[in-house]
């Protein structure tokens, strides 16, 4: 966990991770690449031109939550008027999460904002905006990723703390990774402390998919990338015109799946470790899941996790949900 304002320079470590991470999971049958390694500043870039695209519903319904119910959430957030640290996970741009500060600020609440991000480029963004938009909110910025957090989250007890975790980001975990995340929560949460969980509820598959294959390329771009980066810091010779971005979904299951498929048999060589992979014609790389829920699907993982469901907070069309939850005692 790094603070970063004080700290530019690379993680020697983390690099470590990464180069080890890919050849791992590129070694794998069936290939893998992790999601969390998306979000270098470029991949930080593409990802907020996702979420600026008609076809990606679910950032237009969680601000249209907080616009619409931002009083209630308030409301549930801080009833007794004590002062709050407010921390986000994963708070990329922090578009949506303004709407809810300037109105906390507007209602005179005590809170400090703690945004988490594993982008340093996003959280300067970050923190420039709303220096800008909201001059007098008391913000600390932190670059990590969860994991690395959890220590710095726990050190924060003073107040009653709020955890974040927006944008479906939830979605990224399989069933027993999401459970053990919030276990990690949940042993950094004390008993006033809650819980803000965005989660995309199953629906339509067409407007699922159309949500991941979008028109204009943006997603493709945000999985090739991937690719591209691992060029850049581990010296491979990727051909993203090589390789192409296909999503599929199970309306069963409500699980999205995207992959990048190998258009041709291939090798990439890594330099770093003196090894060669091969792909073969049509091979898939998963890439990412993006799970979708329902609302017996969030009311188990509160209780498997040791959570209880506070309140949810929906949009008009029922797409999403920001579901909030404390500790059972
Ligand atoms: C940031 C994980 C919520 O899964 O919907 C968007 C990432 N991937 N388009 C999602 C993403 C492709 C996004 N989350």
């Amino acid at each position: 966990m790094k603070d970063f304002k004080q700290q530019e320079h690379v993680d020697v470590m983390s690099m470590t991770g990464f180069a080890e991470d890919v050849l791992k999971g590129l070694s794998a049958k069936p290939k893998y690449l992790l999601s969390k390694y998306f979000y270098d500043d470029e991949g930080s870039r593409i990802f907020q031109q996702i979420m600026q695209m008609p076809e990606y519903y679910l950032t237009d319904c969680e601000m249209e939550i907080f616009k619409t119910q931002k009083q209630d959430i308030f409301a549930s957030f801080s009833n007794d008027g004590r002062p709050f640290d407010l921390i986000e996970l994963g708070a990329g741009d922090g578009l949506k999460t303004i709407v809810l500060l300037e109105h906390f600020l507007t209602q005179q609440a005590t809170f400090e904002y703690l945004p988490i991000d594993i982008s340093e480029e996003a959280l300067r963004n970050l923190t420039a905006s709303i220096k800008t938009k909201l001059p007098s909110l008391s913000i600390k910025g932190m670059a990590g990723d969860y994991f690395q957090m959890m220590e710095t989250i726990n050190q924060y007890d003073h107040h009653k703390k709020i955890l974040l975790f927006l944008g479906s980001n939830i979605g990224n975990f399989n069933e027993d990774e999401a459970n053990d995340f919030l276990q990690k929560l949940r042993s950094v949460m004390q008993k006033n402390d809650l819980l803000f969980i965005g989660f995309d509820m199953k629906k339509d598959s067409e407007i699922i998919l159309k949500a991941y294959n979008d028109s204009h390329g943006y997603t493709a771009q945000f999985n090739l990338n991937l690719l591209l980066r691992i060029n850049r810091e581990l010296g491979t010779d990727f051909r993203p015109d090589y390789f192409r971005h296909k999503e599929i979904y199970n309306a069963q299951t409500g699980t999205a799946k995207s992959y990048l498929f190998s258009l041709e048999k291939q090798a990439v060589i890594f330099p770093e470790f003196n090894e060669s992979l091969f792909f073969e014609k049509g091979e898939p790389v998963f890439m990412e899941m993006s799970q979708k829920y329902d609302a017996e699907m969030i009311n188990t993982l509160a209780e498997q996790a040791g959570f209880k469901v506070v309140r949810n907070f929906h949009d008009s069309r029922q797409y999403y949900v920001n579901s909030l939850w404390k500790l059972i005692k």
